[in-house]
């Protein structure tokens, strides 16, 4: 999404917490001069207050905000740790929610700006194995519905991006029931969509001002089906959905 939104111009920011990834990114953008990383753990409070300061030293100004930091999980309830179910919270929705604490009072007083939420389709369907993710997402979904419609009244807008099988790590970096990461790919994101399609067409709904965006295979439809018959997909998920 950062080298797609550059090439149409926006300068960007990039945060996650391996700096050497972020300059490979940057490095990849058109214009990598125009823009800067600021590595940072989203869990961390202290580390995102001093990325947002620096950003505002630098920039003045943060016109859009995009939320995507996010880990996976491998694991049956019975399997997890509780603590790795807290850590999954606590990036996926706590880290999310945090940011937007720092970012919105300045969006609110100039009456302008985006806010773009990377949920998922397990916003809306539970598959097994991603009990606690699933509930990050779904958190995450029913918090930004909820300021989007206390931001009814403002020019803020908000794009919510859910993602359906996408080519990325997000397999390898998943956790484990004992917080360990899966370190594989799984064959399901290996013959997915790859990044950059996802990324292209990301941008351009944020670009459209769409207000929630389903991308990916056939598995977007997941959660149009289970609004239609919430029964037919209890009991189709677990029947089709054997392995990782
Ligand atoms: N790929 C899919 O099929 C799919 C489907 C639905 C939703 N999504 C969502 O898409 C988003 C991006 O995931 P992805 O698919 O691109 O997976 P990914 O390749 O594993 O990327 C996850 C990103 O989050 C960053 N991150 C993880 N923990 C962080 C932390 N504590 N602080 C700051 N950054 C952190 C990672 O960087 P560092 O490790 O360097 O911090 C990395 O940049 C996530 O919200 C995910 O839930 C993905």
């Amino acid at each position: 999404m950062a080298i797609e939104l550059a090439s149409q111009g926006a300068k960007i920011v990039l945060s996650a917490r391996s700096s050497d990834k972020l300059e490979a990114v940057r490095a990849q953008c058109k214009r990598p001069d125009d823009h800067f990383c600021l590595p940072l753990d989203v869990t961390d409070d202290v580390a995102r207050q001093a990325a947002y300061q620096a950003l505002m030293d630098r920039y003045g100004q943060l016109d859009v905000l995009v939320l995507n930091a996010g880990v996976g999980q491998r694991s049956t309830v019975l399997e997890t740790n509780q603590r790795v179910e807290r850590r999954i919270m606590e990036v996926n929705y706590f880290g999310y929610t945090a940011l937007t604490h720092l970012v919105l009072p300045n969006l609110v007083k100039l009456n302008q700006g985006q806010i773009v939420v990377i949920g998922s389709v397990m916003s809306f369907v539970a598959t097994p194995r991603r009990s606690s993710y699933a509930a990050s997402k779904h958190a995450t979904q029913g918090y930004f519905e909820s300021l989007r419609a206390e931001l009814f009244r403002t020019n803020i807008k908000m794009t919510i991006i859910c993602p359906g099988y996408i080519h990325t790590d997000i397999s390898v970096g998943a956790l484990n029931g004992a917080g360990q990461p899966f370190g594989e790919m799984d064959d399901q994101h290996r013959n997915a969509m790859p990044a950059a399609t996802f990324a292209q067409k990301a941008v351009n709904s944020m670009c459209r001002n769409k207000s929630l965006v389903f991308i990916g295979g056939p598995e977007r439809f997941g959660p149009l089906l289970s609004r239609l018959s919430p029964a037919l997909v209890r009991f189709l998920l677990p029947r089709i959905i054997t392995r990782d």
